[in-house]
């Protein structure tokens, strides 16, 4: 089954998804937990191949657990909303010059967003704003911009995406909106969790494509704890770009197998015209490795 992509956030793991399941291939997922969801794209490819019996999404921004929950539960009427929304950016009267209106639309979705957090309103934001790039001021507020040359996704795609997206995960999961540690406390031996947190690197300017970052250290003694309870785990975390390395090494008491994933090239890159590759870690905990075919790990 091909796998529905419905919010087209930056940073999603879509493109890297088979590459990250290969290494749960054979092993047996009770649920699959996703604590810093976002698009929920490793979830979305695991639920179209089936790959666990149940699921469990959390992201600590609410809008965005709040819009899994319309498109799971009630995906005609999530499709409807966005539909409506995304019409109303172009003008019923010819004369009008469709630039300044849709513009003008994206500006008013946007600060009544900021308003009320109605998710639909957010899909329709992410969607058409500059690079799916979300990006929110100190005040936690989103302030990116539209795209000019863009409307975001057409409302039959999305009606599509959304309704793919809840055949795959309608009566299989859970929704929340609550710090990661609050969902990974629930794991255990039989489950699988993946993690792909918004570590904010060695940085200290804040980072303004989240409404939350980590503490490098609630994230190590988070995996410490999972790792005396037997949790098997996956952690997408630094990587490679050109002949820059960001993020850093994880502590070798975790006990974790690093791997590299090649991540093409950067949208950096290509503005560029560079070759530069990035290739992106992912590290897999003791408890996954020993449920691991071996021979999966032999090329790494
Ligand atoms: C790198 S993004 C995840 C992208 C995701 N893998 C995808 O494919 O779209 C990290 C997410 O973690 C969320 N987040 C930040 N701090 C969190 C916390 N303490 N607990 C749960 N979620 C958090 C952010 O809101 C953000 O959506």
């Amino acid at each position: 089954m091909i796998t529905p992509h419905v919010i087209p956030y930056q940073g999603s793991k879509r493109k890297l998804a088979d590459s990250i399941l290969q290494y749960v291939d054979g092993v047996d997922i009770h649920t699959l937990y996703e604590p810093f969801a976002g698009s929920a794209a490793i979830t979305l490819a695991a639920a179209s191949q089936n790959l666990a019996k149940e699921y469990v999404l959390n992201d600590k921004f609410a809008p965005i657990m709040d819009l899994w929950e319309l498109i799971i539960n009630t995906p005609e009427l999530a499709s409807d909303r966005y539909e409506s929304l995304w019409n109303c950016q172009i003008p019923l009267d010819d004369s009008v010059e469709l630039l300044s209106h849709s513009y003008q639309h994206y500006m008013d979705v946007r600060k009544e967003f900021n308003q009320d957090l109605d998710p639909i309103k957010f899909l329709y934001l992410v969607a058409r704003c500059v690079k799916n790039a979300i990006r929110f001021n100190s005040n936690g507020e989103f302030n990116q911009g539209p795209d000019k040359r863009r409307k975001g996704t057409a409302p039959k795609k999305m009606r599509t995406n959304i309704l793919g997206a809840s055949t795959v995960l309608k009566g299989k999961s859970r929704v929340y909106s609550q710090d990661f540690r609050d969902i990974t406390a629930k794991a255990t031996s039989n489950d699988l969790i993946y993690m792909d947190p918004p570590w904010q690197g060695t940085s200290t300017k804040k980072d303004t494509r989240y409404a939350f970052v980590l503490q490098i250290d609630e994230l190590i003694s988070e995996m410490e704890e999972l790792n005396n309870r037997n949790v098997p785990y996956i952690l997408s975390f630094d990587g490679v770009c050109g002949d820059r390395s960001y993020g850093k090494d994880l502590p070798d008491s975790l006990n974790l197998k690093k791997v590299m994933l090649d991540a093409g090239r950067s949208s950096q890159a290509i503005l560029l015209g560079r070759e530069d590759k990035t290739f992106e870690s992912l590290y897999l905990s003791p408890a996954l490795v020993q449920k691991i075919e071996p021979s999966l790990l032999i090329a790494v």
